[in-house]
């Protein structure tokens, strides 16, 4: 392992330790952009900070681009992306389904990348020519060839409800697949395709280290990587098909003939609004406190 991944697998650890420390506890939770689907927990936060410190120290000239922090313009051959904490909603809501992904970009490629599943303790890993393992041990996509064998995963952007975007997509891919899903992680859902329990992940709306370290992780499994119109994978194009190389075709096929898909226009870059704070919300606010029982 170079010392990059290595890097990257224990800065995802810590991580992991992090959100295993408050997993089920109050949070303080804020809304990004004042979006109500659009949370941000204290932990996302710490996770970036203490990721960041651990590259930093290894790789001072190295540029960090976080969720959390943005893109600094400073230039420099090796980026890393990190999403400290993929999966948000599902962390707050108690849904065991999350992560931390971390990517090492070489100018604008992804080279290595790291996906740390604390609760499961899945650690999913890979760099450029190296193979991508499951807690050390190989993993390759599925060799499922049609759509109706097929279990499907994708994701929708916290614009659903002014856009409707992926609905009729989501529709067109349950009437044909076996299965579909919408797990609320992008990064592990890309993990899960690389390990061959899915065959196939399409979604727009993600970002750079929604997508980072899952796309070599997948590539390196074996499988395939492309925009959504089936043009070379870009990780600033904020979309991505994914599957294990047999299913491309058919996948394409369907979101080129969904109106989802036709009628797609970017929306246009929002300014970066503050977080508006949701006051200190306690975790379970929809679970009443359980009542220790008198002897
Ligand atoms: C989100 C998750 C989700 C995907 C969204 C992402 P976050 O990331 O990956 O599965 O559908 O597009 O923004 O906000 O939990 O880090
Ligand atoms: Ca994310
Ligand atoms: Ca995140």
């Amino acid at each position: 392992m170079s010392k990059f991944l290595l890097a990257a697998v224990q800065a995802a650890k810590i991580a992991g330790v992090i959100q295993k420390r408050f997993y089920g506890k109050p949070l303080t939770i804020e809304l990004k952009g004042g979006n109500p689907l659009n949370l941000v927990t204290h932990v996302d936060k710490q996770c970036e900070k203490a990721v960041f410190k651990h590259l930093k120290k290894r790789f001072p000239s190295h540029v960090l681009w976080g969720e959390e922090s943005g893109r600094p313009s400073r230039k420099n051959r090796w980026t890393w992306v990190v999403d400290p904490l993929d999966g948000t909603t599902n962390y707050a809501h108690g849904y065991p389904f999350f992560c931390c992904s971390v990517a090492l970009l070489d100018g604008e490629r992804p080279v290595a990348g790291a996906v740390y599943e604390p609760l499961r303790g899945e650690l999913f890993a890979a760099e450029r020519g190296g193979g991508a393992t499951l807690n050390g041990k190989r993993i390759r996509v599925s060799q499922v060839s049609k759509l109706e064998q097929a279990l499907l995963c994708t994701g929708f952007a916290y614009s659903v409800k002014e856009t409707g975007y992926n609905l009729e997509n989501f529709k067109r891919f349950v009437l044909r697949a076996q299965g579909v899903r919408r797990d609320g992680s992008a990064a592990l859902n890309l993990c899960q395709l690389a390990a061959g329990r899915f065959d196939g992940f399409w979604e727009r709306g993600i970002q750079a280290w929604d997508m980072a370290a899952g796309s070599v992780i997948i590539q390196e499994a074996g499988g395939l990587v492309t925009d959504v119109t089936g043009s070379p994978f870009d990780v600033t194009a904020q979309n991505a098909l994914a599957s294990n190389g047999l299913l491309h075709k058919e996948m394409l096929e369907i979101l080129r003939n969904s109106p989802d898909e036709k009628n797609f226009r970017p929306s246009p870059p929002t300014t970066a609004s503050p977080s508006v704070p949701a006051a200190e919300l306690p975790l379970f606010q929809k679970r009443a406190p359980v009542k220790k029982k008198r002897k």
